[in-house]
């Protein structure tokens, strides 16, 4: 088989740079390693930039996320048991950012491609990439109990964190940068009404808190845990009896509970991968970077990122140039970093670190009342948060 660009991974940076190739003429086939199920099982974040909104229109699947998607204005910060509302629009000229799960988006993607007829290959085991530092790279796997081996022009590592495609790359072409947190997130999602209209970012002794939604009858909550916290030891009680602790007398108040769909716990990272080009390998998405979820810029990266890929890919088949190409790396890595910044920053600000003890804690209570009460000070939070230009 032979096609212009081999796509690794079929999560929302395969899947998008798939639909923009697919609608400037590019033909590509996406390897996943999970089943299409799995994939969309998988409960994720749920914060769009305007950027990210804007690329998904483009790429012809924005109708159910303007549909369905609630548009926020500002967020609330609590801390000393007291809410403060940072009001994005008013400090942004205007700008917002759309509620709507990574599941939706996924599944939106998924619909288009298969309405477009465009191949996808799910449940593809032993994924390898080779040869992308000369013309003719292969991709070769394993399906249907046969081995198959693609010919193209390009691959697109889009394969997550775990991905093949990072760890194709020799060691000594790359150079990555971490920061591994002492702490995780423990989510819940729960078909009850959010405890209150907008996200509620929780800075409280006892941990970190958010109050996030799917919708305006689907809440997601996270709590701070340590490391080692066994899931089976957080009843939907425990849960809640711990976030109503957590958040202010009015929201705790406010809070509806019951039964969880879904619990689990992320650990927080940060990560880097440089370049993000190696020959005719591109890596685009959480295969080239994380970010700890507090930014909520995860999968906005992962659009940027494909806002450029795809930019360059469908400039080097009308010019036969590999100016855009060359530029890929670079532009992605200057946006990346400010999210980094930004995403390392607010987790810093938000979380109990043990280390940091009563003197840390002190000094992010005197940057939030510094964040709530000067408006360059909140200018700069609400210019990262709506999302910097691309
Ligand atoms: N071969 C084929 N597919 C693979 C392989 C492999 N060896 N390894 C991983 N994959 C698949 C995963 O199963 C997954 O579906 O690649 C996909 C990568 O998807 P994501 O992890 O969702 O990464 P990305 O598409 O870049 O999206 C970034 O996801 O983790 C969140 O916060 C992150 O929101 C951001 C978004
Ligand atoms: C989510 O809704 O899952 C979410 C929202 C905001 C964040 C992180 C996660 O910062």
């Amino acid at each position: 088989m032979r096609v212009q660009v081999a796509i690794i991974g079929a999560g929302p940076s395969g899947l998008l740079l798939g639909q923009l190739l697919h609608l400037a003429g590019i033909d590509a086939v996406i390897l996943e390693n999970r089943s299409r199920e799995y994939v969309l099982g998988r409960i994720r974040a749920g914060v769009l930039e305007q950027g990210a909104v804007d690329l998904l229109d483009r790429a012809g699947v924005g109708s159910r996320l303007h549909a369905e998607g609630l548009v926020h204005h500002g967020i609330e910060l609590c801390f000393e048991s007291v809410r403060h509302r940072i009001d994005l629009s008013e400090l942004t000229g205007g700008k917002c950012v759309t509620v709507y799960g990574q599941t939706e988006v996924t599944k939106d993607l998924m619909d288009a491609r298969a309405a477009a007829g465009a191949k996808t290959v799910y449940e593809a085991d032993a994924v390898s990439v080779h040869d992308f530092d000369g013309d003719r790279p292969k991709v070769r796997y394993r399906a249907d109990g046969g081995a198959h081996e693609i010919e193209c022009d390009f691959i697109a590592g889009c394969d997550g964190f775990h991905g093949v495609c990072r760890k194709s790359v020799p060691a000594k072409a790359i150079t990555t940068y971490e920061r591994v947190y002492p702490f995780g997130w423990l989510g819940l999602l729960a078909d009850t009404p959010p405890c209150g209209d907008e996200l509620i970012y929780v800075n409280h002794e006892r941990g970190f808190a958010l109050c996030s939604m799917r919708s305006r009858s689907r809440s997601r909550y996270y709590l701070q845990c340590a490391l080692d916290e066994q899931i089976a030891e957080w009843s939907d009680q425990r849960f809640w009896d711990e976030l109503r602790r957590r958040l202010d007398p009015a929201a705790a108040e406010a809070l509806v509970t019951g039964p969880s769909l879904e619990k689990s716990i992320a650990p927080l990272r940060s990560f880097v991968a440089e370049p993000m080009r190696f020959g005719r390998l591109l890596l685009a998405g959480d295969a080239a970077h994380i970010v700890p979820p507090t930014g909520a810029k995860g999968l906005n990266l992962a659009a940027s990122d494909v806002h450029y890929l795809s930019t360059a890919l469908i400039d080097h088949y009308a010019t036969g140039g590999f100016a855009e190409l060359d530029a890929y790396s670079a532009k992605c890595l200057r946006r990346i970093w400010q999210a980094e910044r930004f995403s390392w920053w607010m987790t810093k600000l938000l979380h109990c670190f043990s280390d940091e003890g009563a003197f840390g804690r002190k000094i992010q209570v005197a940057e939030l009342v510094h964040l709530i009460n000067s408006r360059a000070a909140s200018t700069a939070f609400a210019e990262n948060y709506v999302g910097l230009p691309y």
